[in-house]
């Protein structure tokens, strides 16, 4: 008998397929094909200077060892301060915990929160590791469909109707991936009270605070201090390869953070927190307006132009770097969808499967993180490839 046992738990573990199409894109472009990228959810720009240089410094300085398990104090601070200029919160820089990318704050919030068996609410379409990580804890991710009608967000009517007496939480993103959409604030002090009331717990996932586009964001930290808020340097910091991101937490949950995240992380990579300090400084927070800018300028350019070749993008995204477009009037099944493109013009996007079981064959995500010329030349393929 095999010795090789992989728990069963793996078998509720999906891949996530935009990296077999990200593999096979660079098997391409190793044989000298050009693929356009808008697959990749990652910002196409490099970490802005003043944070690679703070983070040579770091090493040059020595900081090299590990930290204190919840992230070095002056990076708390940072993040405390960093709240108080964008919305005049004072946060208390003890319920902030640093962590490996949000993708460690997440791990260490389900942890703490969610026993064997237990619910977490969550949309479907949505950022496809979530529901894996509760399935780490042995919990019970539960996806919610949701479509344009409902800006492709929880509503708390909706939480309502699906509460059981297994639900322990609601986790939602602002802005979402893959949507773009972001929950308005009432609809959020909705949910928050919907979710309170009956004795559950409240995950905001922030990581793409700052990309916002035609309006100003809010922080579910701004309605109260009993909802984990998530967030990261990843996305408008432009850090992914530094896996850095925070979470702040109510203030009852934040020992058993600590303690969980001295067994499973030690601590976060030390250069870079010391770099990170440098992200809100005034040099690099232009940088990152900069950057936002850009993005909205992408967005302006993608989303009518997809819509002129017959992709249907029903709520107008403002946030984050990604298009959730419907494809249905141009195909039935959109995963060969992707694959095709792939082959025949060398155009890389997400299919909806990545995203949930709510219609994935009718959707593909188009992530704006390439350059407007870049795209231009994608929508011409595309377009190319829907008239042959
Ligand atoms: C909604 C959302 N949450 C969390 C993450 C994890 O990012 P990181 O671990 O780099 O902070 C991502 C990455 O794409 C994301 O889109």
């Amino acid at each position: 008998m095999s010795t090789h046992r992989i728990a069963t738990r793996m078998e509720r573990i999906v891949p996530f397929y935009v990296m077999d199409l990200l593999a096979r894109a660079k098997q391409l472009e190793a044989q000298g094909r050009s693929v356009i990228h808008m697959e990749v959810g990652e910002p196409d720009f490099v970490t802005p200077e003043p944070v690679i240089e703070a983070g040579k410094n770091a090493l040059t300085a020595g900081h090299t060892g590990y930290t204190a398990a919840t992230g070095i104090p002056e990076l708390r601070q940072a993040i405390s301060d960093h709240y108080g200029r964008l919305f005049s919160l004072a946060i208390d820089p003890a319920r902030i915990i640093v962590t490996p990318g949000s993708s460690g704050a997440l791990q260490l919030v389900m942890s703490v929160l969610i026993d064997p068996g237990q619910q977490v609410l969550m949309t479907d379409p949505g950022y496809p590791c979530n529901k894996n990580f509760v399935e780490l804890v042995s919990g019970v991710p539960v996806g919610l469909p949701v479509g344009p009608e409902m800006n492709y967000q929880l509503s708390s009517s909706q939480i309502e109707d699906n509460w059981s007496d297994n639900t322990r939480a609601v986790m939602v993103a602002t802005p979402s991936n893959p949507t773009g959409t972001l929950v308005e604030r009432d609809e959020m002090v909705r949910i928050h009270e919907t979710v309170k009331a009956r004795g559950g717990q409240l995950i905001v996932d922030e990581i793409y605070q700052g990309l916002v586009y035609g309006m100003s964001g809010y922080s579910a930290l701004e309605l109260a201090d009993d909802i984990f808020v998530i967030n990261s340097f990843s996305k408008y910091f432009g850090m992914t390869g530094w896996r850095l991101g925070w979470v702040v937490a109510p203030e009852p949950y934040v020992e058993s953070l600590d303690t969980l995240a001295q067994n499973l992380f030690l601590s976060c990579a030390s250069m870079s927190q010391y770099a990170a300090l440098q992200a809100f400084s005034p040099q690099c927070l232009e940088v990152l307006e900069q950057r936002r800018q850009e993005f909205e300028r992408r967005r302006d350019f993608l989303l009518p132009a997809l819509q002129e070749i017959g992709f249907e993008v029903p709520v107008k995204p403002q946030g984050a770097f990604y298009l959730y477009a419907n494809s249905s009037k141009l195909t039935s099944d959109s995963f060969s969808f992707a694959y095709d493109l792939l082959e025949a013009q060398g155009v890389a996007i997400t299919p909806g499967k990545d995203f949930g079981i709510h219609r994935p064959e009718q959707h593909v995500r188009f992530a704006y993180t390439n350059s407007i010329e870049n795209m231009a030349e994608g929508v011409r393929r595309i377009k190319e490839f829907l008239a042959r």
